[in-house]
């Protein structure tokens, strides 16, 4: 789904740019461009980025419990 319309910006393009290493708001602002022109979709891009980098922590948490 689109989450900005300004930049054309969909959750899933959040989502790459957290598993592509983006870890808070901002470095996904400045990967994607979201939320950088109105700041209509901020509240909706920083939600998804919070779930994806809960996601992407609690999966690199596992690998490393069974890396060990
Ligand atoms: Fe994202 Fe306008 S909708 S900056």
């Amino acid at each position: 789904m689109y989450v900005c319309i300004c930049k054309g910006v969909t959750d899933h393009r959040i989502r790459e740019a957290v598993e592509d290493g983006a870890r808070s708001w901002r470095e996904v602002q400045n990967e994607t461009g979201c939320g950088t022109q109105c700041g209509k979709c901020a509240c909706m891009g920083k939600t998804i980025t919070r779930d994806a980098v809960v996601s992407e922590m609690s999966s690199s948490s596992a690998d490393l419990a069974y890396a060990v």
